[in-house]
């Protein structure tokens, strides 16, 4: 069977949940090539999940245009992923693209617009839409069980990135709305169809003005509530003043029940260590006394199903489901802004008033 060969740019944290996903499926991919600017990254990221016959890179023009591969998969920081898939798409590459899809919305149209004129696909890789947990309550609230599905509640939230770029707006596209809401809204507009109809939100205004946060740009508190053309409601909450890991929370709300996801909390396993454990949960600052180590927390947050349904898709050159493709991120972005609008200008905002 002919292997799908990948080039991986970029070698830290999004690259080794990738990575994880790709070492369990190498019948059918091949790490052809990695890139990062700090080469020892590379060397240990192939070390960890036993990639072997790959060509390692410190610059992704020189990348781009030397690898032997039919995909390009981005983990670099936002700002750099609109320049890098640009030059992937006119290389006759695929692209896999880690959230969000860039920082401007003009820069993802450029994208999206790319990927169609060279006749190659965006996977846009939101791992929510592949958690197993995430999928079950999404075919219990479609099988009609719990009724009409009315309003949902849906949030990521931690204490801050680990990443030196999210503390700018140049870097990163925003504060945490951008980077950890990103997720809770694709999921919902994916389950939406992308039909919004209006939007209010809140938001601390970055800097000084931030609950915690005062050297970051972006703001580290948001919360939008959004109305969908089918007369449902969501509430999305991002923030970076969570302690004691990360929480990727799901509550929805039907006329006949009720629906409830905690993807890093409901773990099985419930461990109290006096000394601690070497790792529970993502974020998690400490891991003495009481503690729910995740089980397989790649798997359980989405990344192998995502990374694995990719991997078939440009198998097949075919694109990815709703949700998952280059339009989607775009849509997500332009949802975003209209929730950064909403607060800065302090009323509703309307999709209609966007314009396309
Ligand atoms: N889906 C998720 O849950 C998830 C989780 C974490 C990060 N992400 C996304 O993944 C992306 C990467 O995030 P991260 O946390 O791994 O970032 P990071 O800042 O930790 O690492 C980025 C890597 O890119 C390298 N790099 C930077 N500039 C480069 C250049 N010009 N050429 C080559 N290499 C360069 C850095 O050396 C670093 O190793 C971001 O867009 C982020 O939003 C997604």
């Amino acid at each position: 069977m002919k292997k799908l060969r990948v080039l991986i740019i970029g070698a830290a944290f999004a690259a080794d949940l990738h990575s994880d996903a790709y070492s369990r499926i190498l019948d059918k991919v091949h790490i052809a090539g990695i890139c990062d600017k700090d080469m020892s990254r590379i060397e240990s990221l192939a070390k960890r999940y036993g990639f072997t016959d790959y060509k390692a890179y410190d610059n992704y023009e020189t990348a781009i245009a030397d690898c032997d591969c039919d995909v390009v998969d981005i983990c670099l920081p936002n700002f750099l992923h609109h320049r890098v898939a640009i030059a992937a798409l006119n290389r006759g590459r695929h692209v896999i693209c880690e959230k969000p899809l860039a920082t401007k919305l003009e820069d993802a149209k450029e994208m999206v617009d790319t990927a169609k004129r060279v006749g190659k696909h965006i996977y846009y890789a939101e791992d929510w839409l592949f958690a197993p947990a995430i999928s079950k309550a999404k075919e219990i609230m479609l099988s009609g069980e719990v009724g009409k599905p009315l309003y949902i509640r849906a949030r990521e939230c931690h204490s801050g990135s680990h990443s030196p770029f999210a503390q700018t707006i140049e870097f990163c596209g925003g504060g945490c709305m951008m980077h950890l809401g990103v997720h809770p809204v694709t999921f919902l507009l994916a389950l939406k169809d992308n039909k919004w109809e209006e939007v209010v939100a809140m938001t601390a205004p970055g800097k000084e003005g931030n609950l915690i946060h005062s050297k970051m740009e972006g703001e580290d508190w948001a919360g939008a509530f959004i109305k969908f053309e089918d007369g449902t409601y969501a509430l999305v909450e991002a923030n970076y003043v969570t302690v004691g890991g990360m929480e990727d929370i799901i509550d929805i709300y039907c006329d006949q029940g009720c629906i409830h996801v905690d993807l890093s909390f409901s773990g099985p396993i419930r461990v109290f260590s006096i000394p601690g454990l070497s790792y529970t949960v993502e974020k998690a600052e400490i891991t003495t006394g009481w503690s729910t180590p995740a089980v397989d927390e790649k798997y359980n947050l989405g990344y192998c199903g995502e990374i694995n349904h990719f991997v078939d898709c440009a198998l097949k050159n075919e694109e990815a489901k709703v949700g998952l493709r280059g339009v989607d991120g775009l849509e997500t972005i332009k949802l975003i802004n209209a929730i950064y609008k909403s607060a800065r200008e302090g009323r509703k905002v309307r999709k209609e008033e966007l314009g396309e």
